[in-house]
């Protein structure tokens, strides 16, 4: 399935008319955040450069955490598993029934995880966690199991993994920061408190999204390469041969693959290549986590509304938008001087505006921000720097993919990307833009979109998880009878 999102309708360059210090700024702007081939050219390669560098040796910027999930999928895997999923902007507890040929049930419950649970103890957190999953077990009458259910837990944050159920958080992302975590393994945190609360569950894998991901998309696609999300953060899962891991030291497996979680969010921490602007600098800043996570914050929708926020605001400051008599503008720009205050959501639906007169942005704008009396020229400055930013974050998002491709050699044959998260699945045209610059770099494919097929895979962190759970059974057999 292709992404369900809607169009964009971009703003012509030469319809951006206002006073002259206006339309020079745009022309700074849309100057600083558009990308060409021949710069993303540059992008791909240093990420080529970097995810070798990960497979070489611990400790590189692009981790390429080994997943320990060992071998393909056949399609036939069957069975009853729980998931959780942690990471995005929910916690969600999942029963899910493997059918067996690539079909699967899930039936789910969700619930959002407060700011405080998000930054407080993880002890909290945890006995968070234990309490959804034990009110679930009771809900779907599961609570007196005789034999304990295995539970596939989706801890999207980069942890250094040791075993397929074992690992250490190396740090936090996406605005967690709860203490007592960083340097333990979340799965025997996760473990002590559904014992402490007596529920009958044991966590048998440790996954992170995009490996879920991965194999969600590959149980019914057996040529899936890749997993990426593009969602609240951004990052990627592939398949890679075990004799490319030049870092491992984990002696023999049980196949000659292996999934490897890139945590490509870090990308050029370095500062190196990316293209930033004083709007990213700002914004990584005062973040929670400064000089971190340097492409996440340019390519995923928990930064994409902030930046643009930046643009505005400054915009804004020089006096060349919402300008008014002192007092009114004034109070106009309250609301959006507040940190965040500009969410993905809003420029998700302002791309997809298509009004003569913009009255769509407008009406948007006024409904979250307060800002009530919006120009037809002041909105069409708005939804142009959303469109920079949206733009430029698939067009920076699609590097990653060809670089996968590259690296591992796929471009000829071709391959299945299944992508999960709320940009890739509503943000306006995302997925043509992504598209777009994957034909720029990779021109030697002359059907694009039928060789590289990017798809939706849905719930990758819950049916992936419990197909993790499911590899996990199975690698534990063929290692009894080694
Ligand atoms: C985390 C990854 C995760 C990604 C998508 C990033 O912030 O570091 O582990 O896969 O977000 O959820």
């Amino acid at each position: 399935m292709a992404s369900k999102a809607p169009q964009a309708y971009e703003v012509n360059a030469n319809e951006l008319t206002g006073t002259p210090e206006q339309e020079a700024y745009m022309r700074d702007i849309i100057d600083q955040f558009t990308i060409d081939t021949k710069y993303l050219e540059q992008v791909r390669d240093r990420f080529m450069l970097e995810m070798q560098k990960g497979l070489d040796k611990e400790g590189a910027t692009i981790a390429m955490i080994p997943s320990f999930v060992e071998g393909r999928l056949t399609g036939k895997e069957e069975g009853n598993f729980l998931a959780l999923d942690l990471g995005g902007t929910n916690l969600r507890v999942v029963l899910v029934t493997l059918e067996g040929q690539g079909k699967y049930k899930t039936v789910s419950s969700k619930s959002r995880v407060s700011e405080e649970l998000k930054t407080g103890p993880m002890r909290n957190l945890c006995d968070y966690i234990a309490e959804c999953v034990d009110t679930f077990l009771t809900e779907q009458g599961l609570e007196n199991q005789e034999i304990e259910l295995n539970l596939g837990y989706t801890f999207s944050f980069p942890v250094l993994q040791t075993k397929i159920n074992r690992g250490v958080l190396s740090t936090w992302t996406k605005g967690f920061a709860c203490t007592g975590a960083v340097g333990k393994d979340p799965v025997l945190l996760l473990q002590d408190a559904l014992l402490r609360k007596h529920v009958p569950v044991k966590v048998s894998a440790l996954v992170n999204d995009t490996v879920g991901t991965l194999l969600s998309n590959a149980y019914n696609k057996p040529n899936t390469l890749a997993g990426l999300i593009l969602g609240t953060g951004a990052n990627g899962a592939y398949i890679e041969k075990m004799n490319k891991i030049n870092k491992w030291k984990g002696g023999k497996t049980t196949s000659d693959e292996m999934i490897i979680n890139m945590e490509f969010g870090a990308f050029d921490n370095e500062r190196q290549i990316l293209p930033l602007t004083r709007f990213d600098n700002k914004l990584d800043r005062e973040s929670i986590n400064p000089h971190a996570q340097l492409y996440e914050k340019m390519i995923s929708g928990m930064y994409l509304g902030e930046i643009t926020r930046n643009v505005l605001t400054d915009m804004i400051d020089r006096e060349l938008l919402l300008k008014r008599d002192e007092n009114t503008s004034f109070a106009w720009s309250k609301e959006i001087s507040r940190h965040w205050s500009f969410e993905t959501a809003f420029m998700s639906n302002i791309e997809a505006d298509n009004s003569a007169d913009f009255s769509y942005t407008k009406e948007i704008l006024d409904t979250n921000l307060s800002l009530h009396d919006i120009t037809t020229t002041e909105a069409k400055f708005i939804k142009k720097i959303c469109e920079l930013v949206g733009k430029r974050a698939a067009r920076l998002a699609a590097c990653s993919i060809a670089a996968i491709v590259q690296h591992t050699g796929a471009t000829q044959a071709g391959c299945d990307i299944g992508i999960d998260g709320s940009l890739y699945e509503f943000y306006p045209s995302f997925e043509n833009r992504m598209y777009e610059a994957l034909s720029e770099l990779l021109p030697e494919v002359s059907d694009i979109r039928k060789t590289i097929r990017l798809g939706l895979a849905k719930d990758g962190s819950g049916v992936g998880a419990a197909l993790t759970a499911c590899v996990a059974a199975r690698m534990e057999k063929v290692q009894a009878t080694a």
